[in-house]
Parts: C-alpha cells; sequence; structure tokens
C-alpha cells in the first residue's frame, strides 16, 4: 500500500483492487513510461476462480474512465503473451489495436515468450 502511495505521487503508476461482491478478486494497473510520460501501460489480473465473467473487462472500462479524467496520456499499451488469449480478447474488445509482435518480451520461470502488443490511441 505505501509502494502504491510513492507510486501515485511519482506519477509513475497507478494500482487499483479488483473486488466482486465485496471480494479482492485481482488487480488492474496502468504504469506510466518515465521517458515517454505521455505513453502508459496497463496490466491486470483475476484469480482464477473468477476468470470468464467478465470481470477483466469491467475493470478495464473503469480504469480508462480513470485514465482520461485524470492524466494526460496519449497512448496506451497492453502487452498480451502469444499464448494469452484471454488478454488479447479483452484488449480487442476494448478497441486496442493489435501493432506486431515483441519476441521474448517476456520471461517466466526460465522460459522467454513473445508477446503481442496492443495499442489504444487518445
Ligand atoms: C487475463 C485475465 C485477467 C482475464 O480475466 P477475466 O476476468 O477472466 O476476463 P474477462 O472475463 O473480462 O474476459 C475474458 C475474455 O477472454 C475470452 N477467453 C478466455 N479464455 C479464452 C481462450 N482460451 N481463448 C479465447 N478466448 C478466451 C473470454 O471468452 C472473454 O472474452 P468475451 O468477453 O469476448 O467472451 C485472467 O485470465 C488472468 O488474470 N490471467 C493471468 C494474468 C494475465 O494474463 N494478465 C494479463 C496481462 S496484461
Amino acid at each position: 500500500m505505501r509502494l502504491n502511495a510513492e507510486k501515485r505521487k511519482t506519477n509513475s503508476e497507478f494500482n487499483f483492487s479488483i473486488m466482486y461482491n465485496d471480494v479482492h478478486v485481482g488487480g488492474i494497473g496502468v504504469r506510466l513510461d518515465p521517458f515517454r510520460p505521455h505513453v502508459g501501460e496497463i496490466g491486470f489480473f483475476v484469480d482464477e476462480k473468477y476468470w470468464n465473467r467478465g470481470i477483466a473487462s469491467f475493470a478495464l472500462k473503469q480504469l480508462e474512465e480513470f485514465i482520461t479524467s485524470n492524466l494526460k496520456l496519449n497512448r496506451l499499451e497492453i502487452i498480451a503473451a502469444r499464448e494469452n488469449k484471454a488478454a488479447q480478447k479483452i484488449a480487442a474488445n476494448a478497441g486496442y489495436k493489435k501493432e506486431g509482435i515483441l519476441k521474448k518480451m517476456l520471461l517466466v520461470e526460465d522460459h522467454w515468450y513473445d508477446c503481442y502488443l496492443y495499442s489504444k490511441i487518445f
């Protein structure tokens, strides 16, 4: 919590809990590029027990409302692993355009993953 407050103060990250029927089921946030402060990368996760109920999609809509009301960004990005069909669907459904592939962008437990780059321009 303290770390999140510090990140907000320095305008570098804005993170939120995702609540569903009063249960904390995930998180969503936007991280501003330190060298290009008009660019924000969105990340999100939802507890597996709650997948496929539209929770992340709804949280993304709410985060975008926060961003357009409070931050001066002209480009939002979502980076989704090639295997991550759900994240790709969420991005496409929300109007993000697939710009290309980022090779070996993500390292998880000694395995490198290629990712798709999605963006929305304001
Ligand atoms: C990605 C993640 C956040 C999705 O959360 P969620 O609350 O289940 O997402 P939603 O229910 O809003 O939307 C999921 C969409 O993906 C679709 N989907 C799910 N699994 C799919 C699959 N295997 N193939 C194709 N589409 C799939 C769903 O049908 C839904 O699309 P629809 O609304 O058009 O029907 C969740 O799976 C997660 O936390 N994953 C691990 C972390 C992660 O990958 N984060 C994203 C990195 S930015």
